[in-house]
């Protein structure tokens, strides 16, 4: 059963059952004091829920100013409220009820005002659409489908930041097709190493030098096929950043391990062992790109509710280490993003944009991605 349906089936479930208890201590089954302990239990649930709700999408002042109205105007209020509404002969325990009932009602108010206001707001991280162009396009073509999506741009919310990441041999030739347009350039891979007798390999100096800003490390192609482990993308990591360089790190399960329902886990130790060992310095300038393995090139994408779940977990997973600069992260979807999947997935609260493999071979497309995210 989805997560949303079982949501579902548990609030009428809650709300039967509610109703019942209301029936029954009115009917002198149950003491007349349960049902109001239900009601003001479900209504601090209710407060509590808001508020997390609420939170996660502030930045660090106006959490503070959020926590400040939500305690002190219950605090300070609450009392005025109840003498009012506690008839002038009230018993110690009618006292009691009334000043929960104002403290709950002030809470909830402002809770609901709160929510309202920044439900619909959206976040200040940034959006971004990333096109992964693999092992695809010769040089001629690279230029041809950057000057396509530089052509295209302007259709696009200005909101939206557009990254293409060609094969090395023509970066060069790319950043040139990009020159005075906001499209950013990224490498798909870099060394382990600054310089030396590495034969084969491209230094992050390297590509920073041909106007790259960004590199994906720890694509599940590269885990898989080249034996990338935590500690290779360790001393990958540090040499992007000592080049200035922006790391679009990739994290994601594989089928067996979202069947054996291990995906969190993979995804938390993908964190653990790499982004732990970033200074708080270099995590304010990282991309996290979250790949499921069985989505991508398969034309089965993670549905917008399991994308939004695992992005949610992957920014707790985030926050534990960092804090508050975790809500500043963009976090990426990867695996069959499309022109017709890409709005849906985006409009989730934890998905900052995608990374785009196979759709972003065709310049129409990548843009029609980018569209995904409303002007
Ligand atoms: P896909 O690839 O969009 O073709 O599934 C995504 C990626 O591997 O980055």
């Amino acid at each position: 059963m989805s997560s949303e349906r079982s949501l579902r089936t548990a609030g009428i479930a809650v709300s039967i059952a509610f109703l019942a208890l209301a029936v029954l201590s009115s009917t002198d089954v149950l003491p007349p004091w349960i049902f109001r302990a239900v009601l003001f239990l479900l209504g601090a649930l209710l407060w509590g829920w808001l508020l997390i709700r609420t939170y996660r999408t502030l930045q660090p002042r106006q959490r503070g100013w959020m926590l400040f109205w939500q305690y002190a105007l219950p605090l300070f209020g609450s009392l005025p409220l109840s003498e009012w509404i506690a008839p002038q002969d009230a018993t110690r325990w009618e006292r009691i009820d009334a000043r929960l009932t104002a403290v709950l009602a002030i809470g909830l108010f402002i809770a609901i005002i709160y929510y309202f206001i920044h439900k619909n707001k959206p976040n200040m991280r940034k959006k971004i659409v990333a096109g992964n162009w693999k092992m695809n396009t010769l040089p001629a073509e690279g230029v041809e489908l950057a000057k396509g999506v530089v052509a295209g741009r302007g259709e696009v919310c200005s909101c939206v930041n557009f990254i293409v990441c060609p094969p090395f041999t023509h970066l060069a030739q790319v950043a040139e097709a990009l020159k005075g347009s906001d499209v950013e350039l990224g490498a798909q891979n870099c060394a382990a190493e600054a310089k030396g007798a590495y034969t084969g390999e491209i230094a992050a100096s390297m590509i920073a030098a041909l106007g790259c800003k960004y590199v994906i490390l720890g694509h599940s192609e590269r885990r898989q096929y080249y034996g990338e482990t935590s500690e290779t993308l360790n001393k990958k990591m540090e040499q992007v950043y000592a080049n200035g360089l922006t790391p679009i790190y990739c994290v994601g399960e594989n089928l067996d391990e979202r069947e054996a329902g291990k995906h969190f886990d993979v995804v938390k130790a993908q964190i653990e062992e790499v982004v732990y060992n970033l200074s708080e310095e270099q995590f304010k300038n990282l991309v996290i790109a979250y790949e499921p393995v069985w989505a991508i090139g398969t034309g089965k994408t993670a549905t917008a509710e399991q994308a939004q779940e695992i992005h949610a977990y992957i920014r707790e997973v985030l926050a534990a280490k960092f804090g508050a600069a975790a809500a500043e992260t963009a976090i990426l979807y990867g695996g069959s993003c499309k022109p017709s999947n890409a709005a849906e997935i985006f409009a989730k609260e934890d998905v900052d944009g995608g990374l785009i493999g196979g759709a972003a071979l065709k310049a129409e497309d990548f843009l029609a991605i980018g569209k995904g995210f409303a002007k």
